[in-house]
């Protein structure tokens, strides 16, 4: 799994001076089956999150409001993105170590996933997952 691999989904917007709307659809929107949802939030200036890798598991990251930057490394590659808009949502594969920082006041950070928290599934050590992906590069 390598940094081309991950990439940023345009999400449906339907506009209106009311308020604008966004929705996801499973099996539609979203390249793997929703199976948890969970939010960054009340995150403090300066703070970092993320900092691992999962085997397994894919993610779809979106700033639901307020911005923060994500930093994708496929262990060859590194990549920051911005996310500053709640209709992108960035699709993040699985062996992919990422870092979050950046936030601005009062963001709210999003994160589909495609299966239940398993701590199992994460690598937090940046030497084996350089080790990993080296494997898996072959
Ligand atoms: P972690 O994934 O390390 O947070 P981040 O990468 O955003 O810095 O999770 C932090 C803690 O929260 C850790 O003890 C595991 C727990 N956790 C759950 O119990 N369920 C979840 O769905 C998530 C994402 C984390």
């Amino acid at each position: 799994m390598s940094l081309e691999s991950c990439r940023i989904l345009d999400l449906p917007r339907i506009t209106d001076p009311r308020g604008n709307l966004t929705f996801l659809e499973g099996g539609r929107h979203v390249p793997f089956a929703i199976e948890r949802v969970y939010y960054l939030y009340d995150v403090p200036g300066g703070a970092e999150r993320g900092g691992h890798a999962h085997l397994g598991l894919h993610q779809l990251i979106i700033a639901m409001s307020g911005s923060f930057d994500v930093v994708l490394d496929d262990g060859a590659r590194k990549q920051r993105i911005h996310l500053n808009r709640s209709y992108y949502g960035l699709y993040v594969c699985p062996m992919i170590w990422r870092e979050l920082d950046n936030f601005s006041s009062g963001s709210v950070c999003l994160v589909l996933a495609s299966n239940r928290y398993d701590e199992a599934d994460y690598i937090r050590d940046y030497g084996e997952f350089q080790r990993r992906a080296r494997e898996t590069r072959g």
